[in-house]
Order: structure tokens, then sequence, then C-alpha cells
């Protein structure tokens, strides 16, 4: 099977384009990379750290809350964000389990995406995602039947890096809960397309913040965020989505498990204190997300 978004895809060594024979991707220039058993392709950029990603722990962890709904407001509103005229993919760096690139491409039957991540345990399930049902509210139902598998190259590629992708091949490029590489998402974007980053605001999981010592949203990020964007990208729309959400012991484990904090404490620690919390527990969501344009 022909990988998907295979046109938009760059060799990691010297960026022209790639073709694919059975399971095996090469450039014009002679470099080759084969598909890994479980779908995904190494598009790994020389020099690249590909010790950053998740755990398979992490991932686990995220899977299983992200597919309780706990975030779909959040959901709904990336990938409403993500509608763009332009042509080309849906691009995104940190991609994760494939979650919200799944979203994205359920609007629209013809789009197909690209999900970069340092982490193979991520990038088996991303390969393997499906597109999700009951992703909008009233009568945006998505247009891809769900369940099918969605149209996406699951790729282990380091953000920080070159990334292998086209120039100008993304419509759209997400960016949620993760590494951002300013001037590769602009090289990368389609000069009509548009970007879409999620940031965590301040009183994001702030009970679960105090309650379990996790790592707290810095309160310069806004302003990091707008000065790392600001001289490629114009803002276009901000929208702020808080909700209050009711959690079980065993899914604070989860969404404390695929987070950043989970590196921070032990898995014994994190289990003890969770234990400690009454039965359920009250969590603030809040998050900002935001549509950029590339300046002309
Ligand atoms: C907090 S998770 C967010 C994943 C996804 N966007 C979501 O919200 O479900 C951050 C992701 O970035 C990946 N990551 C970390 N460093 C990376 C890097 N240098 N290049 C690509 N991916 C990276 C991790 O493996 C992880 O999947
Ligand atoms: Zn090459």
């Amino acid at each position: 099977m022909t990988l998907p978004a295979l046109a938009a895809l760059a060799c990691p060594n010297c960026g022209q384009g790639l073709d694919q024979a059975d399971r095996r991707l090469s450039c014009p220039g002679g470099h080759s990379f084969d598909l890994a058993k479980q779908g995904y392709a190494p598009l790994l950029a020389p020099g690249s750290n590909a010790t950053t990603g998740d755990t398979a722990d992490q991932v686990a962890a995220r899977e299983d809350f992200l597919s309780s709904g706990a975030y779909d407001p959040l959901l709904r509103a990336v990938a409403a964000a993500s509608a763009a005229d332009a042509p080309g993919v849906v691009v995104e760096p940190g991609c994760g389990t494939g979650h919200y690139l799944a979203a994205a491409l359920a609007l629209d039957p013809a789009r197909e995406g690209v999900g970069l991540d340092t982490s193979k345990y991520a990038l088996r399930r991303c390969a393997k995602r499906t597109v999700p049902a009951d992703l909008l509210p009233g009568d945006g139902e998505p247009r891809r039947a769900a369940g099918t598998q969605a149209r996406l190259a699951a790729v282990l590629a380091d953000a920080w890096n070159r990334l292998p992708v086209r120039d100008g091949a993304a419509a759209a490029v997400l960016n949620v809960f993760a590494p951002r590489n300013a001037d590769e998402i602009a090289r990368v974007l389609h000069p009509e397309g548009v970007l879409v980053v999620l940031t965590p605001r301040r009183d994001h999981l702030r009970e679960l913040v105090d309650a379990l010592d996790l790592l707290s949203v810095d309160p310069a990020k806004p302003q990091r965020t707008a000065d790392q964007l600001g001289s490629a990208f114009e803002a276009e729309r901000a929208d702020e989505i808080s909700y209050s959400i009711g959690l079980g012991r065993e899914a604070v484990r989860r969404l404390v498990g695929m987070g950043p904090s989970a590196r921070h404490h032990g898995a014994a620690e994190l289990d003890a204190a969770v234990a400690a919390l009454p039965e359920r527990v009250d969590v603030t969501v809040s998050a900002t997300v935001a549509r950029w344009r590339p300046k002309g």
C-alpha cells in the first residue's frame, strides 16, 4: 500500500521528494528508508535527537485518557480551527498517537496527514489511528466514516531538526502540547495555510498541580509563544476553552502519567500521591486554541 501523503514527504538527508516501492521509500539522491513493521516511516534527519519521545507508559496513559473523551472540547476546537482553503496536507509535529490529527482529517475527505514524533510507541498507534466518531456537536458530523483508517503517514522525525516535509506542502500545521519549531513550520506551511496552536493556560489542571506537585504552566508562556511565532506568522484568532471535569483516581493517574511530570516523579511516588486524593476530583481544563497565518 502506498503511504498516505507520500507526495508531501521529503528525504531527511537531501530534501528531495520520495518514491515508494513495496515497503521502501527512496529519493533521487540514493537515500532509502524502510517502513517499520508497525507502519511508520523512519525519516530522522542527521543529527536528530531521537531520545526525546514519550515512553511506552506515557503513550498508553495518553491513549486511555484521550479516548475517555475528557479532552473532546479541545479536540473539537483544534479540528475546527484547522479548516483551510489552501491545498496540501495536515502536518502535526509531536503528534503523539495522532488523536488531534485524525480529528482534523475527519473534517475533509480529501485531506491526508503527516504525524511526526520521536516516540516509536506513539507512532505505532498513530499509524493505526482511525477517524473518530462524534467529533463535532450538532450538525458538524465528521465527513469521513468513523472507524475507517485515517489517511495519515506516521513519521519518525525530530521536530527540532529539519522536518521531512516539502516546502509549502501543508495546508495546516497543528501544534498541540508539543515542541514548536517556528522556522520549520513556516517552511512547510503553504502561504495560504493555517497554523493551529493549542497552549495550556495558567490554570490548566490547577487542582492537580497543587495536590500532586505537578509541573505548572510557565506564566511567561503566552509571551514566549508570541515571540517565537511573531516574526513569521500573524495571529488570526484565539479561542479560550475552559471547563471543569470530574475525574476519578484512575483517570487522574492516566492524566498525570501521560504528561511531563511522569518523568519528574517516580511511578510509585505518583501512585501514592493519587491514592491519597478524594475518590473524585474536579479538575480545570484550560487552553487557548489560536490560528496563525504566514506573513505575506
Ligand atoms: C505532550 S505530548 C502531545 C502529543 C499530542 N500532540 C497530543 O496532544 O495528544 C508531546 C509529544 O511530543 C513528542 N516529542 C517530544 N519531543 C519531540 C521532538 N523533538 N520531536 C518530535 N516529537 C517530540 C512526544 O513523544 C509526545 O508524543
Ligand atoms: Zn535524499
